[in-house]
């Protein structure tokens, strides 16, 4: 997730308007910077990496010339954060620039070719492609809006980009698949960016571009065309009455509901992992003796649903181990033929980089996933990849837990598939199913959400909460525990739900809500036993079922429906939706900010 932007003026310095948005835009990456203008027929650029400020104060970003430019902060998914890594990135000819956010999928097959056919690259990131396919439709001889839309049907994945020209330096193109982009109107000026609060400070009058659309921006006004046939399309620009604080959270009243609303999104991404890489991770986790995956917090919860999935899918016996106990609990017993996948949206978590540090030293063979390329995880690990979620600023871990659990699973798969382990229709089957999530959490937001409020309304003074589960579920229910307590403080217990009489059911009593995650797997006959158990007791049952599960719902005293045919080892990560909004509004209506939990830090960089 980076941010872009692009400003025509009819007259004044770009440069300085580039540097104020791009500070708005920092939200959505900070680890490199740059900004392209075009003047008298010749592109001028500046970046680096570092922050907005720091790579200011070296280059002096304000003193580029001319009137229209487009700019760049970075979230790096391919290709560290570095010089030659940092956008605008540039064609053969230095005539064409571009910025660009989204994950070019086939970018090393267009890459290939291109360099077959002379293309000069200096960079590592999937972007560049993008200037020289504009390049060579430039060259064919096309008009070159034409020769950037015809570039544009040739991309896999999601963009949003804007491209500067030498040769008519009156105009920005810009244009989204996906990844959003609106543009803001004025008299005098049209401006591009990823988000509204880049330009809110300049104009309130906006237009938001639509998936597949490409728009062309001069000082005096903007067309807008389908990328597919070139077809006009006309849209007015709408008022935007948002306060800068609204609209830097995009209308939300916290980051971390507006982070539970980007799930369908940051899973698009997390399902645009690049094939050599799972491949790559495969291998390492099939040869190795011994695999561990080892985490904190959330990161641990996914590690814990994913041992199911290995253990179900590949066969592979993997052990999900809290970081802060592993060289206590493992230490001793690591060696060369051990494999560690360490998981750390941050990639800087304290106790897991003790753990890999100690594991280091031990000749083990170290492996990462992370949301943060450049932090110590991908600077240690042997093999790693990238969830590609964007910045979470929410202390809660929401979008990065689900995309992790994507990512997991991708891999559990493609280990399966290399040990021979899965049939190739249930192969085909899953990897639909993989590609549906995205749009299965998109319905559920969309289906839950006011019940869940509902819920929220009718429960939020109660002061013990218990999440069970069974089987993969009893991870989700972790999961479900640790969003509640840590945003609305309210203690709770999560187990799997099979250990209740083995000592936590005696703190149920008459009113105690118990939330079961309830997906349609094989734990249903014991789950109905363990429900059956605590409404013995008294308890308030609230279930997270499947759609149309009238069998469980005879059961509950509340329940949330989930979509249906969501298959089991990826339950997790559409049934934490729920208990996500669920802790979102307890912790609202007790008065709480959810986005600065009392005590707690989003990066935890002491042991
Ligand atoms: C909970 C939460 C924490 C983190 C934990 C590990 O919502 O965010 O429990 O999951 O501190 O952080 P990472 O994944 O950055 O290693």
């Amino acid at each position: 997730m980076c941010g872009i932007f692009g400003c025509v003026l009819r007259e004044g310095k770009a440069a300085p308007l580039l540097h104020e948005a791009l500070k708005r835009l920092e939200y959505r990456g900070y680890d490199s910077v740059g900004e392209a203008t075009v003047y008298n027929n010749k592109i001028y650029v500046k970046k680096d990496a570092g922050k907005i400020e720091e790579v200011h104060a070296i280059e002096n970003l304000d003193d580029l010339p001319g009137s229209v430019g487009i700019g760049h902060t970075r979230w790096a998914t391919h290709g560290g954060p570095s010089k030659v890594n940092a956008h605008p990135h540039l064609d053969c000819t230095g005539k064409i620039a571009i910025v660009h956010n989204g994950i070019i999928e086939n970018f090393m097959e267009l890459k290939d070719e291109l360099i077959d056919e002379g293309h000069v690259f200096v960079s590592k990131t999937d972007s560049e492609v993008i200037a020289h396919l504009i390049e060579k439709e430039v060259k064919s001889g096309l008009p070159f809006v034409e020769a950037v839309r015809n570039a544009l049907k040739r991309l896999e994945g999601s963009y949003a980009i804007a491209v500067l020209y030498a040769e008519q330096p009156d105009m920005i193109i810009c244009a989204r698949k996906e990844s959003p982009l609106v543009l803001g109107i004025k008299e005098d000026a049209c401006f591009c960016a990823s988000d509204i609060p880049a330009f809110l400070h300049l104009t309130r009058k906006s237009v938001v571009l639509e998936n597949g659309e490409i728009a062309i921006l001069r000082s005096d006004g903007y067309e807008l065309r389908r990328i597919s046939d070139g077809a006009e399309v006309h849209r007015e620009p709408e008022w935007i009455d948002w306060t800068p604080e609204m609209a830097e959270k995009q209308g939300y009243p916290h980051y971390m509901l507006k982070e539970i609303h980007e799930q369908p999104q940051a899973m698009r991404n997390a399902v645009r992992l690049q094939e050599q890489y799972l491949d790559l991770m495969a291998t390492f986790l099939d040869r190795a003796q011994e695999v561990f995956l080892v985490a904190a917090g959330t990161s641990y919860h996914a590690c814990l649903a994913a041992s199911y999935m290995f253990s179900k899918l590949a066969m592979r016996t993997v052990h999900p181990v809290i970081a802060s106990e592993f060289i206590e609990e493992y230490g001793k017993a690591l060696n060369i033929d051990t494999t560690i996948l360490f998981v750390s949206q941050s990639g800087e978590t304290a106790d897991t980089l003790e753990a890999l540090e100690y594991a280091r030293n031990r000749a083990s063979t170290l492996l990462g996933l992370t949301n943060v390329i450049g932090s110590t995880l991908t600077r240690v690990a042997r093999a790693y990849i990238c969830q590609q979620s964007g910045p979470e600023i929410g202390v809660a871990a929401t979008k990065t837990f689900t995309s992790q659990l994507l990512v997991l699973a991708q891999l559990a798969l493609r280990l399966a598939k290399k040990r021979g382990k899965v049939s190739q229709s249930e192969i085909d089957y899953l990897e639909e199913e993989i590609r549906k999530m995205p749009s299965y959490a998109e319905e559920v937001i969309a289906r839950v959400e006011d019940k869940v409020r509902e819920l929220a309304q009718k429960y939020y003074k109660k002061n013990l909460f218990l999440f069970l589960g069974r089987g993969i579920s009893s991870a989700t229910a972790l999961e479900g525990r640790l969003k509640l307590m840590e945003i609305s403080y309210k203690p709770s217990l999560a187990f799997p739900a099979g250990e209740s009489k083995h000592g936590p059911i005696s703190v149920v009593e008459e009113g105690v809500p118990v939330i079961f995650i309830c997906p349609r797997d094989e734990t249903r006959k014991e789950i109905k036993g363990n429900i059956m158990e605590m409404k013995a007791r008294g308890a308030t049952i609230i279930l997270i079922i499947e759609e149309g599960d009238e069998e469980l719902k005879s059961l509950a005293d509340d329940y949330i429906e989930v979509v249906k045919g969501v298959p089991e080892i990826l339950s997790p990560a559409i049934y934490v939706i729920p208990l996500q909004l669920f802790a979102y509004y307890v912790a609202v209506l007790n008065g709480l900010d959810p986005d600065k939990p009392r005590n707690l830090a989003k990066s935890v960089t002491v042991k």
